[in-house]
């Protein structure tokens, strides 16, 4: 893997080394110092709590320093192009995660082949969201292949990389959102009940995503689109709650659920930081 825009980059058996490496360090934390005195840029032109918490951490785990870079920090604000911008962080870090709007940016900066780039969530994709879903599904049935996973909501980047790297390791993701909003080349079942059946995992996220601007539109037609008991109910039995966070409790997931005895919602947010630490060590050949 040289660099991780989608995560289609990636084989069954990397997702697999990947989540076992996760494994490891979630028993270990200080199990690599791949990164020993080297830097790793992480760019954010969104906010960020999980994604920059769990990079700078895990990255100091790895004995590296995490360079946090926001974008006024950089002369891009000032029309500096991305390919110079490439080229000199390639001169100095060991590789680059971006957050930002356009997918399209991401692939321009990978394609200078400076660095290794990842993605730190774009409109498109949020693989390493994916990863650490990935990782909770797995601690909590033993084995992926052949679990449901039934997203209920917007068919947004989180959806689409639920799918992508789902389909990857033998999970079948079925997405459940309402006409408008449904992600293209899913398996789409508009109704949440009929969706959900046999699924040993529900999972959502917020309605209106960062840089979406159709708010009061989106809160009206997503309404019937969101996980509580009743609906956790109409699963598979055992089923558990995922929600990548940050949450909007009362609207696509009920407190009781975000809080309550199924979720492995917290679980998730912690396991950013193991799959991550395991993904550089992919991306950066360990
Ligand atoms: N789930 C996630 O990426 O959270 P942040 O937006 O807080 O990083
Ligand atoms: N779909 C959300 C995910 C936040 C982690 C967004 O893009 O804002």
């Amino acid at each position: 893997m040289n660099h991780l825009l989608t995560g289609d980059e990636l084989g069954r058996d990397e997702v697999l080394w990947i989540l076992d490496r996760a494994e490891a360090f979630k028993r270990e934390p200080l199990g690599s110092d791949l990164l020993a005195r080297r830097s790793v840029a992480l760019i954010f032109q969104k906010p960020s709590t999980r994604t920059r918490v769990s990079f700078e951490s895990g990255i100091v785990e790895m004995g590296g320093h995490p360079m946090v870079i926001r974008p006024d920090d950089l002369q891009l604000q000032r029309g500096e192009s991305l390919r110079d911008t490439a080229r000199v962080l390639g001169r100095h870090v060991a590789a680059v995660g971006v957050r930002t709007h356009d997918d399209g940016e991401l692939r321009r900066l990978a394609a200078e082949d400076q660095l290794p780039v990842f993605n730190m969530l774009t409109q498109g994709h949020h693989p390493c969201q994916a990863l650490a879903d990935l990782l909770t599904l797995r601690e909590a049935f033993g084995e992926l292949d052949g679990l449901k996973l039934t997203y209920v909501g917007d068919g947004n980047n989180v959806a689409r990389s639920l799918v992508v790297l789902g389909s990857k390791v033998g999970v079948e993701v079925v997405v459940s959102s309402p006409p408008g909003y449904q992600l293209d080349g899913a398996t789409t079942v508009e109704d949440p009940r009929e969706a959900v059946a046999g699924a040993q995992a529900v999972y959502t996220d917020v309605w209106v995503s960062m840089g979406d601007v159709d708010t009061e539109k989106r809160r009206q037609v997503l309404a019937g689109y969101a996980i509580d008991d009743e609906l956790l109910a109409a699963a598979a039995p055992g089923a558990i709650a995922l929600h990548c966070l940050p949450a909007h409790p009362g609207e696509e997931i009920s407190e009781s659920v975000l809080y309550g005895e199924r979720q492995r919602i917290w679980d998730q947010a912690e396991n950013r930081r193991h799959a991550q630490k395991a993904m550089l060590e992919c991306l950066l050949g360990a």
